[in-house]
């Protein structure tokens, strides 16, 4: 079965194309983040407008690259949420509509499960069970996952994602938008031994996590170390981004050796953007080598949104297809409440 995949649920409209039998075909992804970038963050509206733009293009080099026609789609998959309301809307309505002419079913995929089985597209994959570390821009989340469908929440953050807590820290830093890729790369070259900042409910005893307190700590370390015009000199930027990156880490780490524990599991699954972060690859796999567990990583270019996954997702959903219609979008969406695939 060929299914295409339709990411569209924030600022980066991803196109893939999966095959059952053959795998992943081709995947397109165009990023928004330049447009962004001139307003310091996402502008919903802008975002939704370039998701119009992009689609049927993205769609057409994805079916070229694969060498296919739409003629040879069986079903498709888009994102249904948690994401921007019109942006969401955009992929809803393509692929309902393109479903429509083609008299195929169409699928609506939880962003989240996306993030969550796109390890299964690298080699080699885990096997379920496995005890997966989403980090993402919008979620921070430890879960156990049993199957597809199968989702437990251990714990979570109760207030700002890994990733929000990247971005926001990069932009009171003064780094342009997006900051957290930036943040990372600057960090490589800061001293760890010159800043410690507070490592937010490690020792809370559960696997809850907290990042915004953090932010607070950056901004005050900055006041204090930045001269009588507020400027802050970049071997002290890259040294103050080390040490929050390394808070971020050993929180993230600790909590999923925590989360292992508890549930007797042996293999991790690192899943969102900040699942791309050097060092927290660096943290994991060392302490899978002292504690004797898997750790598995999605390629590293399906990290951040893509099409692949929604592709992917919705492949192994296929049972829950529906002929295209009547649809609706959800911003809001507890991935927890997903029946089994
Ligand atoms: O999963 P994703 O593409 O989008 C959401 O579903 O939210 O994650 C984007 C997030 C952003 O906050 C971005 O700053 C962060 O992932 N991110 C990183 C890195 N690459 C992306 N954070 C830290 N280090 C990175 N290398
Ligand atoms: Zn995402």
């Amino acid at each position: 079965m060929l299914v295409l995949g339709i990411e569209s649920s924030c600022d980066e409209t991803g196109v893939a194309l999966y095959d059952t039998d053959g795998g992943l075909l081709a995947h397109q992804l165009h990023t928004q983040m330049a447009m962004h970038a001139e307003y310091g963050g996402v502008v919903p509206e802008l975002a939704s407008r370039d998701h119009i733009r992009r689609a049927i293009p993205l769609t057409e080099a994805c079916l070229a690259e694969a060498g296919k026609t739409l003629a040879d789609l069986d079903a498709i998959a888009y994102t249904q949420g948690p994401g921007l309301g019109g942006a969401l809307l955009v992929g809803a309505s393509v692929a309902n509509a393109l479903a429509f002419g083609l008299n195929i079913p169409v699928l609506g995929v939880h962003h989240l499960e996306g993030h969550l089985l796109s390890p299964l597209l690298a080699e080699p994959k885990p096997a379920f069970p496995f005890l997966a570390l989403l980090v993402s821009g919008g979620h921070t989340q430890l879960m156990a996952v049993r199957g597809v469908g199968d989702y437990q929440i251990l714990g979570e953050t109760l207030d700002d994602a890994a990733g929000e807590a990247f971005d926001k820290t990069a932009k009171l830093l003064g780094l342009p938008y997006p900051g957290g890729p930036l943040l990372s790369r600057l960090a490589e070259e800061g001293d760890p031994a010159r800043f410690t900042l507070p490592r937010p409910m490690l020792n809370s005893g559960d696997l809850d996590m907290s990042f915004s307190g953090l932010k607070t700590a950056v901004l005050t370390l900055s006041k204090q170390v930045a001269d009588a015009d507020g400027h802050i000199d970049e071997q002290t930027r890259k040294d103050i981004c080390r040490a929050f990156q390394e808070a971020i880490v050993e929180v993230l780490t600790k909590k999923s050796l925590a989360a292992l524990k508890q549930c007797g599991m042996k293999r991790l699954v690192v899943a969102g953007g900040v699942g791309a972060n050097k060092q927290l690859r660096a943290a994991l796999d060392e302490a899978a080598r002292r504690r004797r567990f898997e750790v598995f990583y999605p390629p590293l270019a399906l990290c951040t949104d893509n099409g692949a996954m929604i592709a992917f997702a919705g492949a192994m959903r296929l049972r829950h297809a529906q002929a295209p219609g009547s649809y609706s979008i959800k911003p809001r969406w507890d991935l927890s409440a997903l029946p089994p695939a």
